[in-house]
């Protein structure tokens, strides 16, 4: 009998982290749902789904989830595996300045459609025989106090706690035909794609820490997105995955 492949459900997989983790999901024989506004250039591959959606809208978001699960056989497949990477950084500003339209998009992306999504997936997932897993992408803002970057910051560290919980209910329920998911939120450290070049491109005005991130990259400090997407993928396939909810890539 063939292989079973996992298949992956991966957000903001039009450009970045995103991309780079898909393309490399589909290069390992993976089936991909990618969801993002924007073209999905990996279309080509005739195992990946786009799903062309605005993941400030929650709702919509979990119904474009839905509909794409509902469309394949759990059976077909060894392993789920639900990746909230989408996020944006925007707005930065002190928090005095902060444009109310703007900080509940970044709360609706970074936070409360992951969590949406999480609870479709493991809704719809639950009879699923094979492996269940939900990585989140976070950051190291989650934990240090960046000035400027106080919704980005709020709204990762949400995440990592919103994880904390699912990883907690996971493990307490208690049924024999419970599968539990395993899931862990990881700060992947920093990567050189547009969110580097926004950030850079900050007036320092609104992000005194600016200089910082023009220096890594001027002294290539930068991973690529293919280089962080290969070691996600390692630590996702590792054992030991789900064992620690919060965790920083640098530091494994
Ligand atoms: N880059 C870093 O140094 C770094 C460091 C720590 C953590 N992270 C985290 O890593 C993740 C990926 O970041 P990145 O650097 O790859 O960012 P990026 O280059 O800015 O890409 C963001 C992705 O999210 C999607 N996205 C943004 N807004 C969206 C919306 N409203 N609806 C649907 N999709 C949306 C974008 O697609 P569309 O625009 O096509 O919709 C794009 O695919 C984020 O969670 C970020 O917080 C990044």
């Amino acid at each position: 009998m063939p292989h079973k492949p996992t298949l992956a459900i991966v957000t903001g997989a039009s450009r970045g982290l995103g991309h780079a983790l898909s393309a490399a999901l589909l290069a390992d024989g993976a089936r991909v749902i990618g969801m993002a506004r924007g073209h999905m250039a990996l279309a080509i591959n005739d195992r990946f789904i786009a799903c062309t959606i605005d993941l400030t809208d929650s709702a919509a978001s979990v119904i474009a989830l839905e509909t794409a699960l509902s469309a394949l056989n759990a059976q077909d497949f060894n392993a789920v595996t639900l990746i909230n990477n989408a996020g944006t950084v925007a707005p930065i500003a002190l928090a005095d300045q902060l444009p109310a339209a703007s900080v509940a998009d970044a709360v609706a992306l970074n936070l409360t459609t992951p969590i949406a999504l999480t609870s479709a997936f493991l809704r719809l997932t639950a009879h699923w025989p094979g492996l269940r897993r939900i990585l989140n992408i976070s950051s190291g803002a989650a934990h240090t106090a960046y000035p400027g970057w106080s919704v980005y910051g709020a709204s990762k560290a949400g995440l990592d706690h919103f994880s904390r919980c699912v990883a907690h209910e996971q493990a307490q329920r208690e049924s024999p035909a419970h599968n539990p998911a395993h899931i862990v939120s990881l700060a992947p450290g920093v990567i050189d794609t547009d969110m580097q070049t926004h950030i850079r491109n900050t007036p320092a005005a609104d992000f005194p820490l600016r200089e910082r991130f023009v220096a890594l990259k001027a002294e290539g400090q930068l991973q690529s997105p293919e280089a962080a997407a290969r070691s996600i993928l390692s630590y996702l396939d590792h054992p030991d995955f789900g064992h620690e909810t919060v965790v920083d890539i640098r530091q494994l």
